[in-house]
């Protein structure tokens, strides 16, 4: 038994992972259902580290140093239930089993109380960064015990993307807190995209940009507040040529969007926690909306409103810097929500996560970091229990300036009839928690009058009231 850790499952992700391994000094048992895989691996990369290949799981169980630490790195769901299930078999009491994929939460936590049961370590992580990030430095969430950090941790920080010399990689908390955080990031990944592409839609159909010319847009703002990798990864996307006709490649691809579920389990999630991320919910709900092609066709057969045509953008230039301050404000929003859940949950759980360390290892190797996350990271070591992102004193600047052009941006898309739900739907945000009073005072009068579901007044909070409404004159009456 020679490796320090071993990788089953060699798919791209897979693979990179034991490479990337490999390269930072670690020997790597590698594993794979199907042989060709693991052969593959070594014939292309064997001399890039000590690579450790096994054709039989016992083999490659064998393999490894004890504690054992095994990384599942296959198709979620049904795959990673088998996976784990297979180890199990092999592993003894002290050994760990990490769950690499996108797996729901409460199946960690369900999976991790299972194997404690055994004396194994089931450590839920989150990683993010695409193919490239797994090999040149994903940042990695980790769930699990303490004690399994400890021999896993210090080889994870090693392989993980580095800022200014601190690993994007930390311990977030016990059992399932590491895949929630990371379910939580796909939601605000969710968001992001979401916005860009609401701005994309408006520069091109409220003010009528070429495409061409908001791949500079997007360029020009790779370098302010918005500087971001989704921000770069807009530009060189709006920037392709199709080879095949000559037309933007944007105008080419069928406008139907993907999802694998985690912006729905975010949304669903909050739905459950009783926490508002309308800018999760509202991306998730335009993929759904995007991809329901006879829904569409049937609305747009309907020809609704064929008065909305684009409003005549005097000054482009504003307008353009107006969408800017919009997305940046959207974004502030939609992060902001974000936390909020991971605070929720957390203390729902137990899991104590240290939110400004969120921030820190999301600067690099995921797919949202992003330069603002050093405003949120900051914003949590000035004010570790900030309830808040919308309150910490940089962001709650940037949206005030931003809220004036925000609001002209949602109106104008309004008024044009191009849709922009997240933008729109963050401002609300933002109006709700601002306002000194919500029309929720109407709704408990509404469902006290239908349902005697009972109200608190202003001038008595923990009291419950009701109105007599079928009696004459209409008393009210104190509940005890
Ligand atoms: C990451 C990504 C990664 C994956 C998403 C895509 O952090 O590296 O989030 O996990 O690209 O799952 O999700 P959709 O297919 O749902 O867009």
């Amino acid at each position: 038994a020679s490796a320090d850790i071993g990788v089953y499952g060699l798919g791209v992700m897979g693979a990179n992972l034991a490479r990337n391994l490999a390269r930072h000094g670690h020997s790597v048992a590698v594993f794979n259902r199907t042989l060709a895989r693991t052969e593959r691996l070594i014939s292309r990369h064997g001399s890039e580290g000590d690579f450790v290949p096994s054709a039989r799981l016992e083999d490659f169980v064998a393999s490894l140093r004890r504690p054992r630490v095994a990384i599942i790195m296959v198709q979620a769901g049904a795959g990673t239930e088998a996976a784990i299930n297979q180890l199990r078999e092999l592993l003894e009491p002290g050994d760990i089993i990490v769950d690499a994929g996108n797996t729901f939460y409460k199946d960690t936590q369900r999976r991790e109380a299972s194997l404690r049961e055994q004396g194994i370590h089931f450590v839920g992580t989150g990683v993010s960064g695409g193919e490239e990030g797994a090999l040149e430095g994903p940042a990695i969430m980790p769930g699990g015990t303490a004690e399994s950090y400890e021999r896993l941790g210090p080889m994870l920080e090693s392989i993980s993307a580095q800022v200014d010399g601190e690993p994007c990689c930390t311990h977030v908390g016990p059992d399932g807190a590491g895949h929630f955080v990371k379910m939580v990031h796909n939601g605000i990944e969710y968001a992001d995209m979401q916005l860009i592409a609401e701005a994309y839609a408006l520069l091109r159909d409220v003010a009528g940009l070429s495409v061409a010319e908001i791949a500079e847009v997007f360029g020009s703002w790779r370098h302010g507040e918005l500087e971001s990798y989704l921000i770069d990864v807009t530009a060189e996307v709006l920037a392709r040529v199709d080879p095949a006709t000559g037309e933007p490649f944007v105008d080419v691809v069928l406008d139907a969007a993907g999802q694998k579920g985690t912006g729905a389990w975010t949304t669903q999630t909050a739905l459950e926690l009783g926490v508002a991320v309308p800018a999760i919910a509202e991306a998730t709900f335009a993929r759904a909306v995007s991809s329901s092609t006879a829904l569409r066709a049937a609305v747009r057969a309907a020809d609704l409103d064929p008065g909305t045509t684009a409003v005549a953008v005097e000054d482009r230039d504003a307008f353009v810097e107006s969408v800017r301050l919009a997305l940046y404000g959207s974004k502030i929003a939609a992060y902001a929500q974000g936390f909020d859940e991971i605070a929720t949950a957390s203390a729902d759980n137990g899991w104590e996560i240290d939110l400004g360390a969120m921030a820190r290892i999301w600067r690099d190797g995921c797919i949202i970091r992003a330069r603002f996350l050093d405003d949120i990271m900051t914003a949590y070591a000035q004010d570790p229990s900030l309830v808040s992102l919308l309150t910490a004193p940089a962001l709650s600047a940037a949206l005030q300036s931003a809220l004036p052009a925000w609001r002209e941006v949602v109106a104008t898309a309004a008024r044009s009839g191009v849709a922009a739900p997240a933008f729109a739907s963050s401002l609300a945000y933002v109006d709700q928690l601002r306002a000194p009073r919500l029309p929720a005072a109407l709704i408990q009068g509404q469902r006290d009058f239908f349902g005697s579901h009972t109200y608190h007044r202003v001038d008595d909070p923990e009291g419950v009231y009701h109105v007599l409404w079928a009696q004459a004159g209409r008393p009210e009456e104190k509940w005890d």
